[in-house]
């Protein structure tokens, strides 16, 4: 009996470990292959506790198995009862004093990274970003450029970034794992993330606080470019002119619908009034649509028809009169072809 216990909790073990694990493994959203100012903190402890703790491991695994093994009781021996040590003074003043110690070589350096990465003093003198969070997606608000966006946030490679962050609605949280650390983003204060790429590249964010149906799928990305392509990105983001007309015939019928079908009550592209849902400006060089599908026509066909059974809880469902099939592809191919700018997600190494 306690042999089959013993196989149900190794494969429980086993089980537990294989799911633990499946997590890594996605490119840029793991938080053990650091890219970031406040990632490489955070890893930096990460490693200091595993050593302190591996080491307490040991202290105590290593004895425990030796006495185990030597001090079995032996034939003949049923009635013997060892010395007894207990109230020994030299052993309780070792293993209480031992512990704190241990406490304080993991507390100090993480008490210095957390008012390190919490100080946001010098945020006037750095790029600033506002972020707002919504069921299900991210605003970008570059304030300080006139230039707004939404899901994809771009910003240059080996300079702070401060992210002054609030809710729409409901509490958020703003991760991006191989960046930077997370913060939680609450509708009634701004919270301040400062946040430091050291690569070009495409990073995953995740929202990573708990805020409705469809939580686990609001996903967005950080772009991280070189500093001249960032400048080249915030120049063309600022001129775009939302009534231009797009020269492709199918695409120019597009953007009729969209005005016609009240899309653009809701959504701007440059600086057009809608704000109730995403900014679309260069939404033809977007990573996704609804931050979780592969850009291609097809996907964003299906999410203008139908987003609730791809974004539950979403609020664009029912807010726009019915489309056909033939609307809806005509609207997806004027969506695509906004291109704003050449600086785009495989402009920065991806
Ligand atoms: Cu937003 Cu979870």
């Amino acid at each position: 009996m306690i042999g089959r216990m013993g196989k149900f909790r190794a494969l429980f073990l086993l089980g537990s470990l294989a799911l633990i694990l499946s997590g890594c493994g996605k490119e840029n959203l793991t938080a053990l292959v650091p890219k970031g100012y406040g990632s490489e903190a955070s890893m930096n402890l990460i490693i200091l506790t595993t050593v302190v703790m591996s080491f307490v491991f040991l202290a105590v695994i290593i004895p425990l198995v030796i006495v185990l093994l030597r001090f079995r009781e032996k034939k003949g021996q049923e009635d013997f009862i060892p010395k007894q040590v207990e109230g020994n003074q030299t052993l309780e003043t070792v293993w209480t004093v031992i512990p704190i110690i241990l406490v304080i070589i993991m507390a100090v350096p993480t008490v210095i990274a957390t008012f390190d990465l919490a100080d946001t003093s010098e945020a006037s003198e750095h790029i600033n970003i506002n972020v707002t969070g919504n069921q299900y997606w991210w605003h970008f608000d570059y304030e300080d450029d006139g230039v707004q966006t939404s899901q994809d946030l771009y910003i240059p490679a080996g300079e702070r970034v401060y992210l002054n962050m609030i809710a729409a609605d409901v509490t958020h949280s703003f991760w991006v794992p191989t960046i930077s650390g997370k913060l939680d983003v609450n509708p009634e204060n701004v919270n301040t993330l400062y946040i430091e790429a050291y690569e070009e590249g495409v990073y995953w964010g995740k929202c990573a606080e708990f805020c409705g149906p469809s939580h686990s799928l609001m996903d967005f990305k950080v772009i991280v470019v070189s500093p001249e392509e960032y400048e080249q990105w915030l120049a063309d983001m600022g001129n775009v002119n939302p009534d231009e007309v797009p020269g492709d015939a199918v695409a120019a019928e597009g953007k009729e619908l969209f005005e016609e079908k009240s899309c653009m009550g809701c959504h701007a592209i440059g600086d057009s009034p809608g704000q109730v849902g995403p900014n679309l400006t260069n939404f033809g060089n977007r990573t996704t649509i609804a931050g979780i599908l592969d850009p291609t026509k097809e996907n964003l066909v299906d999410w203008i028809m139908d987003p609730e059974s791809i974004k539950p809880g979403n609020l664009m469902t029912g807010k726009y009169p019915d489309l056909s099939d033939d609307e809806a592809d005509k609207i997806a191919e004027y969506l695509l072809q906004l291109k704003e700018t050449d600086v785009t997600p495989e402009s920065a190494g991806n």
